[in-house]
Formats: structure tokens, C-alpha cells, sequence
């Protein structure tokens, strides 16, 4: 392990206070400048980790998968046992050959064309939640229409009742979030049997989702359906299969994946479109510029700060030294304000051409699967919008999750302006 070093920026990315109510961009601005592959200590037992700032090195790091694992840890406080790890491998924390394996057998059900079949269901679910929280003029971003859409749609694609949306959402709350007392884990609701160390991130509640896929796979497997569950069930990919402990698993990702992230873009998109109405009605006088506002409401929101890998050789990052077994954390949402990569970083611009925003990740085997969904509903979201001629205006704050991990928002009261 490295030994700490002066931390010059003197920030904590560590705790979640920090987060509280904003996003730290002039500490990270500081790191950029000063220290770009920065020692951050940590307090005992944990080793402290690598916090790697620049755009350049996120995708470095990304891209070299034999150098810096995905396998040993998602977060930059974990530091788990071998067989704890091997308990909770999913697609996200696994290396080849296991992922590429796991990932072969799902993307087929991820490709543009596969996702674009939903996207009449993804439109009339926003057209639908939108016209029900216009109809009150003042409702909140949040509840009324970022939280339920990404879930509605995914459980449909799932084949999952939609009547258990709360349910899930509540649990992927509690997965992703561990630190804000609003999702506290209930730790009396596992099993005796069952140690909450063996769970992904710690957390019960992925013990809950994990048992709710696992009775879905059940019925699936004895009566299967079109939907993605049977798929996953009876998939056969030259081959390649799920066990049921890797079903379970992939769905336990899927349903975390796929619904926090879509719901925080939405959010901290819309917010930028009340703080800046100009981009809103740029993109009514010219909707072809409809798939760069989505990338630009992605590079925007950053809706998860940072993944993390783990170095497996001893090896150097602009002159720093890097030692085998260090946590490397590559901060996506200090990458996708990296000034050396996008001019004028801090202003929504929805014409940003290029933009290489690193939100779905730096690039490698583990770019986001779900990328095609996130937009397409962040796409029908804009455009029944736009059909509507609606302009939302703020209503009071907005509360932000407390976490380190994700850059998510639990309540933004608007009204219609
Ligand atoms: C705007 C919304 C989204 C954002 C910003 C996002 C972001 C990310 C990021 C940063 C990663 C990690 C990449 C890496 O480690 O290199 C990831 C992986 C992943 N995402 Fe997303 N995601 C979004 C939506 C979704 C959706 C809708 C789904 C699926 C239903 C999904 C499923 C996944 C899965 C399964 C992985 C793991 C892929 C692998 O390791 O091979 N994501 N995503």
C-alpha cells in the first residue's frame, strides 16, 4: 500500500457532508490543478485511496483493465474479504473472463434496437406522469415524474409488476445511499444466516432485491414470457448461460443501475433548463439538437461521481506511484469538468459539440449497458415537454441524497412558470 502524502486541496472527498448540499467543484478544480492523481487518506482500518481528477487519466485507467481490476470493491471505502466479494460478484464488480461472459449473455437486450421497442411504453408513461403532475401546477420533480418513470419502465422491460415500483425503489434507496439516515438499512430484516458484509455495498436491502428477483426467475423459468427475466432465465448465448446465482445478481444490478441513475439525470436536467431558459428554448427553435441536450444533461448531472478499481501491479500515474492493492477512484464528475477537455465547463450548453463527458463511464468493457435506455427517456421526457410548450420554474429547494457515491436528489418542488 502507498504511504499518504500532503494533501494540498486539504479536502475530505470522503464524507458525505461534504456533498450535503452541493457538488465540491472547487475542490475539485483545486485537485485538477494542483495534485490531479491525489493520495486521499482514510481512516483506520481502510488504506486510503488514489483520487484520480483529470478526463485524461479517468479514461487511462478505465480503458486498462489488466492493470486496474473492477473486481475487488465498487466504492472507495470498501475494503472486503476475498469470499465476501466472490458472495456478491455481479456483471458491475467482476473482470474477464467472468464479465465478459456475464455481459455477452445480456447485451443483446441493451442494443439501440433492442431498447427503441420500448420506447412508445417509455412515452406514454412520461406523457402520462407529466399531464398528472401539470394538472396540479405546483408538484415535486422528483416524486411526481424523475422517480417514477426510469422504474416503470424498467419493471416493464422486466417484466416485473409494476405495482412493486415503490417497493424497489425504496430498496435501491437504501442499496446506493447507506449514509442518509432517510435510508437507513434495516439490518433485523436479513436473516440470521445471511452477513450484511456479503451484500453489495453492504446494504440488507440487496439482499431483499436480490430474494425478489430470485421469485420472479422462479416463475419465470416454469412459465417464461417475452419480457427480460425469461430472457435472462433461458438465455443461451453461443452457450453462454446464467446461473441462477448470476441471474440473480444481474438483476439486483439491473434494477439498482437502472432506476437511480435515470432519476437523478432527469432531475439535475430539468433544474438546468429552469436555470437556464434560454437552452430550453433553443432546443424548441431547433429539436435536432435533441441528442446533444441529452449528452449535455448527462455530462451535467454526473448522476454517479465515481467508480473505482484497484490497482493489480505496482505502476506510476503522472509520477505518482501507484502500488499494488491501492484503491484507484476515478472521479467521473471532476472528469466531466475538466477544463482542459470542455471549454466553458460550468455553462449548460446543449450545443456542445464534442463532448466527451465521461457520465456513462471512461470507456472499457464495463461502459454503462443501460446507456441507450437513460436516453431514450431522457429523451421522450424533453420532447413531451416540448409538446406540451411547459415551463417549469423552481419552488422552493431541492434536497440532495446524502451520499459520496451518487449525485442524487430526493424532492425539487417546481411549479409551472
Ligand atoms: C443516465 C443514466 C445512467 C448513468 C449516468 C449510468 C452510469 C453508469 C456508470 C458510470 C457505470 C460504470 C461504468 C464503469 O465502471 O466503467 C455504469 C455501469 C452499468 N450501468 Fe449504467 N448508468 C445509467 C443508466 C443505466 C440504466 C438505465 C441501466 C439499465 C437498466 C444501467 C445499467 C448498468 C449496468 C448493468 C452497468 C454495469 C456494466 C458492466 O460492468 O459491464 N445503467 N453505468
Amino acid at each position: 500500500m502507498s504511504t499518504p502524502t500532503e494533501d494540498p486541496a486539504r479536502v475530505d472527498l470522503i464524507t458525505p457532508e461534504l456533498w450535503e448540499d452541493h457538488v465540491p467543484h472547487d475542490e475539485f478544480a483545486a485537485l485538477r490543478e494542483a495534485d490531479p492523481v491525489h493520495w486521499h487518506p482514510e481512516a483506520a482500518p481502510n488504506h486510503g485511496f488514489w483520487a484520480i481528477t483529470k478526463h485524461e487519466d479517468v479514461v487511462a485507467v478505465s480503458k486498462n483493465t489488466q492493470l486496474f481490476s473492477s473486481g475487488e470493491g465498487l466504492t472507495m471505502l470498501e475494503e472486503v474479504e476475498p469470499e465476501s466479494l466472490e458472495k456478491r460478484r455481479s456483471l458491475i464488480d467482476s473482470d474477464a473472463p467472468l464479465h465478459q461472459h456475464l455481459r455477452r449473455v445480456v447485451s443483446p437486450l441493451f442494443t439501440p434496437k433492442a431498447i427503441n421497442a420500448h420506447e412508445a411504453f417509455a412515452r406514454t408513461t412520461a406523457a402520462r406522469l407529466l399531464d398528472t403532475a401539470t394538472a396540479r401546477s405546483e408538484f415535486d420533480w422528483v416524486l411526481d415524474v424523475a422517480e417514477p418513470l426510469p422504474i416503470t419502465v424498467l419493471l416493464n422491460i422486466l417484466g416485473v409488476p409494476s405495482e412493486d415500483a415503490d417497493r424497489l425503489i425504496t430498496l435501491s434507496n437504501q442499496m446506493i445511499a447507506i449514509d442518509d439516515p432517510d435510508y437507513a438499512p434495516d439490518y433485523d430484516s436479513l436473516p440470521p444466516d445471511i452477513d450484511p458484509k456479503d451484500l453489495p455495498f453492504g446494504s440488507p436491502a440487496s439482499y431483499h432485491v436480490f430474494e425478489y428477483g430470485r421469485k420472479i426467475g422462479e416463475e419465470r423459468r416454469a412459465h417464461p414470457t417475452d419480457d427480460l427475466v425469461s430472457r435472462l432465465i433461458h438465455s443461451d448465448v453461443d452457450g453462454d448461460q446464467l446461473t441462477p446465482l448470476e441471474y440473480c445478481n444481474m438483476f439486483q444490478i439491473l434494477i439498482l443501475a437502472g432506476n437511480e441513475t435515470t432519476r437523478t439525470t432527469l432531475t439535475h436536467g430539468m433544474k438546468a433548463f429552469i436555470d437556464n431558459p434560454d437552452q430550453l428554448a433553443l432546443l424548441k427553435a431547433q429539436p435536432e439538437l435533441m441528442n446533444k441536450a441529452v449528452e449535455e444533461i448527462i455530462r451535467w448531472a454526473t448522476p454517479v461521481l465515481y467508480m473505482r478499481r484497484t490497482a493489480m501491479e505496482d505502476t506510476e500515474l503522472r509520477g505518482q506511484q501507484i502500488s499494488k492493492g491501492d484503491k484507484v477512484v476515478m472521479w467521473y464528475m471532476s472528469a466531466n469538468y475538466d477544463e482542459d477537455v470542455f471549454d466553458d465547463p460550468h455553462a449548460f450548453n446543449i450545443a456542445r459539440d464534442p463532448n466527451p463527458h465521461l457520465g456513462f463511464g471512461g470507456g472499457g468493457p464495463h461502459f454503462c449497458l443501460g446507456a441507450w435506455l437513460a436516453r431514450l427517456q431522457i429523451r421522450v421526457v424533453l420532447e413531451v415537454l416540448i409538446a406540451r410548450d411547459l415551463r417549469l420554474e423552481s419552488n422552493g429547494p431541492a434536497r440532495r441524497v446524502r451520499s459520496n457515491f451518487v449525485n442524487g436528489v430526493k424532492s425539487m418542488p417546481v411549479r409551472i412558470a
